[in-house]
Formats: structure tokens, C-alpha cells, sequence
């Protein structure tokens, strides 16, 4: 059972504080997890408790977090079963009382409720993945790289977010990680000789002030193509338009013109047509659902059509929008929801409902990789957690390295078959 339960505020990969959590049982377990946070955040998410005392770290202090986990969430889950990580979880949500924890944080909850599973597994002598799920957990997923870095993560012109390598071809998952890491290298070399700055955004990509967003994608085939490789067949491309951040009143701002949905939806069909896309996130904005219906029929045949803003990770607005058959992928934020037990259950409606799920990190990280872990434990078979740099985003990759290892015969790299609506 669980002892004692510790919290620290630490530091993320932007150099804002976050929340750190560690949880002592009974039997001497001890487990430590650490809380990303957005920047791009939907405004359906789980409330993030910040100080906003203005005299430490501009207002975005966590003590008050902090001491919520101290003062009333640790002594909730004291002496509760460590692996009943439902029991926890329902707990944790009830000591906060709101519907969207606003009151002790869900950067609070989050860091708690990752600490017991960890220290469960601990406690049971099995690595997390295989703590979570089980003896089927034995997927590994294909890793989407976001080699250019747009929107709210980067300094540039750039309006889409993020424009993504994904090596579907590869035999196995280190496979797909060299060969990503390959294009990136190659990537960096065509920005340079184009003249572009190489400098990183938060994610880890490159963020060079590129004239259009097509411009990007087209990079992402001549690095593809240098560095030996083919486009579609051995690495596709992916989109996170992150459509919210450029959507008010009605209108999408985009490569310095407005445009209507309608006449978005028809740019994505062009896109489509053009480029070996396999995956297009947040292609609008988090309440624009009727437009949503109309790009599902217009695209989600042929390519996975993502919902972050959009769900926010939320089994109940999952549950909507299955229901009006919109969008045909969930991403997965383990903070956007706070617990990981309403996480497993977004991921299994998902799953049961056709639905395909990417785990995801957020813009601010930490070394914490559990949802590396979490990526197997669900067989997702699709994971992104930036590019292949900057320690942070590496070490998610590198975490799926030793689970592979672990795995070793009964692995199975997910490939093109993560992808079912990819044909092309
Ligand atoms: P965020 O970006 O963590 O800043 O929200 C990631 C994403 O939009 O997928
Ligand atoms: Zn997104």
C-alpha cells in the first residue's frame, strides 16, 4: 500500500517550473514522475494550477500545486492499494471535487497518479509497459518526428505547428529511429544550403522562416529523397496544423490570407494529392464540429485525421464526436485529462470504436518517459514526442529502445499497419 507521497517544483525543457511527484509503499517501492505542460493548450483541457505570484518565475510558479499534493491528495490515497490504480485515480478526482480539477490542479493529480503506477510496477518487478499492459503489450510504435517546428513553438513564420517525418517502412523500431534521425540530419544540411536558419523550436525541429507551409512539406521529400530513402513508401509525412491558433471569428489565417473552412478543406484535398500524408491533426479549430463532419467525409478515408484540441484526450468528448463520426484518430496528452485512468479509457473508446490513438508529449517536457511506456502497454502503435533532439524529446525514443530490447521476439513494430486509412 502507499506510505508517503512527495512533491518538488522542478524545472521543464522551456525553463518553467512544473510539478514532480514521488510515492513511497509500504514495501519500499519508490517511483518518481514529472508533469508536461502545453503551449498550444485546447481550452477543453484539465485546468493547470499555476501560482501567479508575479515575484517567482513570472507568475508560473507550481508551490500551489505543489501543496496540494502534500497537503491533501497524498493523505487521500495514504494506505489505499497501490495497484488499484482505479481506486487511486477516482480518489485523487473526488479530493479535488471539480469537474475539471480546477481546485488542486491537474498538474497535481497528473504527477500523483503517474507516481503510484509507477511505484505499482516497481512493487510487481515488472517494467511499466508491461505493468499496464500486460502480457499483450508487445507493440512497438512507429515514431513521428517533428522535424519543423511552426505556430505557437517556434519564432518563425510558419503557421502550422508541427510537420512530421514518419518512417512506416522500417523493419523494426530502432530501424525507424535511425532512419528518421537520417532525414533529420540531411534536413538540417537542404535548410542550411537554402539559406534558412537551423536554430531548434521547443519540440526540437528546426524552425526556419520558410515562405509557405507547403514550402515545409516539400523539404521533408528532398530530405527524404537525399538522404536515400522514398517518400510514402519507406517515410510518409504528417501534419499538426494546430488549426486553433489561427481560427477567430470564423475565419482561418493562413499563409497571410484568409480562408473559410470550405475553402481549407479543399487546400488539405490539394495537400493530399500531392504529398504522402499520412496523418493531419487539429486540421481545424476545437469548435468548429460541423466543418470537422465535413473534412471527415471529404478526407478521413484516405488519412488518419487527428483530434487534439479538439478531444483533449476527454472520454466524453471522444464520445461525442464518434458519435457525429468525426475525425478517426485520438491524441493522447496524459495532462490534458490528469488522471491515467480516464487516459486508459479515452485510448480503449478510441480502440474500441475504430479510432486509432497517437501518444503524444506536450511542447514542455521532462525526462519522464512514461509514456513511452504507455505506448506499448496500449499497443497505439504510433507515438510523437518531437524530433530526434533535445534530451527531453530523445528521451522518449530512447526509453522505446530498451522496451524493444526488453521485448525482444515478441516485439512487433507497428509500420504501415498503424496507419489503416494510408493506401496511397
Ligand atoms: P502543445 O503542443 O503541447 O504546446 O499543446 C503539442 C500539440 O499541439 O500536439
Ligand atoms: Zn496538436
Amino acid at each position: 500500500f502507499i506510505e508517503a507521497v512527495g512533491a518538488r517544483e522542478i524545472l521543464d525543457s522551456r525553463g518553467n517550473p512544473t510539478v514532480e511527484v514521488e510515492v513511497l509503499l509500504d514495501d519500499g517501492s519508490l517511483a518518481r514522475a514529472a508533469v508536461p505542460s502545453g503551449a498550444s493548450t485546447g481550452a477543453f483541457e484539465a485546468y493547470e494550477l499555476r501560482d501567479g505570484d508575479k515575484d517567482r518565475y513570472f507568475g508560473k510558479g507550481v508551490l500551489k500545486a505543489v501543496d496540494g499534493v502534500l497537503d491533501v491528495l497524498g493523505p487521500a490515497i495514504e494506505d489505499l492499494d497501490a495497484s488499484d490504480q482505479r481506486l487511486v485515480d477516482a480518489t485523487l478526482i473526488e479530493a479535488d471535487g471539480t469537474p475539471n480539477k480546477s481546485k488542486l490542479g491537474a498538474n497535481a493529480i497528473l504527477g500523483v497518479s503517474l507516481a503510484v503506477a509507477k511505484a505499482a510496477a516497481d512493487s510487481a518487478d515488472l517494467p511499466l509497459f508491461r505493468y499496464l499492459g500486460g502480457p499483450n503489450a508487445h507493440v512497438l510504435p512507429v515514431p513521428l518526428f517533428n522535424v519543423i517546428n511552426g505556430g505557437e513553438h517556434a519564432d518563425n513564420g510558419i503557421d502550422m505547428q508541427e510537420f512530421f517525418l514518419a518512417p512506416i517502412g522500417a523493419e523494426t523500431y530502432s530501424e525507424s529511429l535511425r532512419w528518421g534521425t537520417e532525414v533529420y540530419h540531411t534536413l538540417r544540411g537542404e535548410l542550411k544550403a537554402a539559406g534558412y536558419a537551423t536554430g531548434l523550436g521547443d519540440e526540437g525541429g528546426f524552425a526556419p522562416d520558410l515562405p509557405s507551409n507547403r514550402e515545409g512539406l516539400e523539404f521533408l521529400v528532398k530530405a527524404i529523397e537525399k538522404a536515400g530513402f522514398t517518400p510514402g513508401k519507406d517515410i510518409a509525412l504528417g501534419l499538426d496544423v494546430a488549426a486553433t491558433e489561427f481560427f477567430k471569428d470564423g475565419v482561418y489565417r493562413l499563409d497571410q490570407k484568409d480562408w473559410s473552412a470550405d475553402q481549407l478543406i479543399g487546400y488539405y484535398e490539394e495537400l493530399v494529392r500531392d504529398f504522402p500524408i499520412v496523418t493531419i491533426e487539429d486540421a481545424l479549430a476545437e469548435d468548429d464540429w460541423d466543418n470537422w463532419k465535413s473534412l471527415t467525409e471529404a478526407l478521413g478515408s484516405k488519412v488518419q485525421l487527428v483530434g487534439d484540441d479538439l478531444f483533449v484526450t476527454n472520454p466524453e468528448r471522444l464520445a461525442t464526436g464518434i458519435g457525429r463520426g468525426i475525425a478517426n484518430s485520438l491524441l493522447v496528452k496524459v495532462n490534458q485529462i490528469g488522471t491515467l485512468t480516464e487516459t486508459l479509457d479515452a485510448v480503449s473508446l478510441a480502440q474500441r470504436s475504430g479510432y486509432t490513438a497517437m501518444l503524444s508529449h506536450r511542447s514542455g517536457e521532462t525526462e519522464d518517459t512514461t509514456i513511452a511506456d504507455l505506448v506499448v502497454a496500449t499497443n497505439a502503435g504510433q507515438i510523437k514526442a518531437g524530433a530526434p533532439a533535445r534530451s527531453e524529446r530523445v528521451a522518449k525514443y530512447n526509453q522505446l529502445l530498451r522496451i524493444e530490447e526488453e521485448l525482444g521476439e515478441s516485439g512487433v513494430f507497428a509500420g504501415r499497419s498503424a496507419f489503416p486509412r494510408f493506401t496511397a
